[in-house]
């Protein structure tokens, strides 16, 4: 029994130290966004529906689905966020064809249903912030040369790489991006924009995992059922042992 319990503890103490390696994200910026922050999210289904799902889809996802966990009615979800004769029982799918796409892209932009899981939260804050512009067009530092466009530029305005030369080991001088600097300001400041991304992300973590606003949501239920149950329990033990003390 008791190596049992020593050889579970030692799991646990095994899969937390893992977790913790896993979460290191070397250079990436902290998302710091909110799933459960309503206001976020919503601002996040706005942004993802205009700017993204001209090419990706999130193909695990019904509108329905906004209306139930978002708490939006049927009427801001069909007039707002979805296009066209969309119906709350459809699927958000990208407008684009995957021939098409991989005609002007090269690759079919990937699902985003689950990215918030794949890639995390903090790649993605990172990765949307961090598009630069050169002379052969977009190029981003978290995914050298992607095949995405910067889509939000008119938002963020237009960076460029700062860089400087270095010295790798083999003695090859190499050029590195230091640093990204706004050269042309967008519609929006940088704290707007961070937090028009940070919204986004809170959206695709939404997306990633839906059943954890209703988790929540009943969490509160169970530790109040659980409260009862034990001052219910307490009361029936003073009962039963009322008379075996005297
Ligand atoms: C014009 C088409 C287009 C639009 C619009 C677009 N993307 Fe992309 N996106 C792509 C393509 C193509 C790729 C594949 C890039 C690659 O692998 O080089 C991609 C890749 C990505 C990835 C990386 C996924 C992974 O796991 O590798 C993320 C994250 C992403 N897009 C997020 C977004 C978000 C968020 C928006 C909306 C703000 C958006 N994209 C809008 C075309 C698009």
């Amino acid at each position: 029994m008791i190596d049992r319990i020593v050889s579970m503890g030692a799991m646990l103490l095994l899969a937390s130290l893992s977790l913790q390696a896993a979460g290191k994200y070397g250079d990436l910026d902290h998302a710091g966004s909110n799933v459960f922050d309503q206001a976020s999210v919503q601002r996040g289904a706005t942004l993802f529906v205009n700017y993204c799902m001209s090419c990706h889809s999130a193909e695990f996802v019904r509108y329905q689905h906004l209306v139930n966990d978002l708490d939006l009615s049927e009427e801001e979800v069909l007039g707002n966020l979805a296009f066209g004769d969309q119906e709350l029982s459809d699927y958000l799918l990208a407008a684009m064809r995957d021939e098409d796409a991989e005609e002007w892209f090269g690759v079919v932009p990937p699902d985003l249903t689950l990215t918030a899981r794949s890639r995390g939260p903090d790649w993605i804050y990172t990765f949307m912030r961090s598009f630069y512009l050169t002379d052969d067009g977009w190029n981003n530092t978290v995914l050298e040369h992607p095949s995405m466009p910067h889509v939000l530029w008119e938002l963020q305005g237009i960076q460029r790489a700062v860089t400087e030369q270095r010295e790798a080991s083999g003695g090859e001088v190499r050029t590195e991006v230091v640093s990204l600097e706004l050269d042309q300001p967008g519609a929006m400041s940088p704290t707007e924009y961070d937090r028009a991304i940070r919204d986004l992300v809170a959206f695709m973590e939404y997306i990633s995992e839906p059943a954890q606003l209703t988790r929540k949501r009943l969490g509160i239920w169970v530790f109040l059922f659980l409260s009862l149950f034990t001052f219910i329990s307490w009361l029936l033990y003073q009962e039963y042992w009322k008379d075996v003390k005297k």
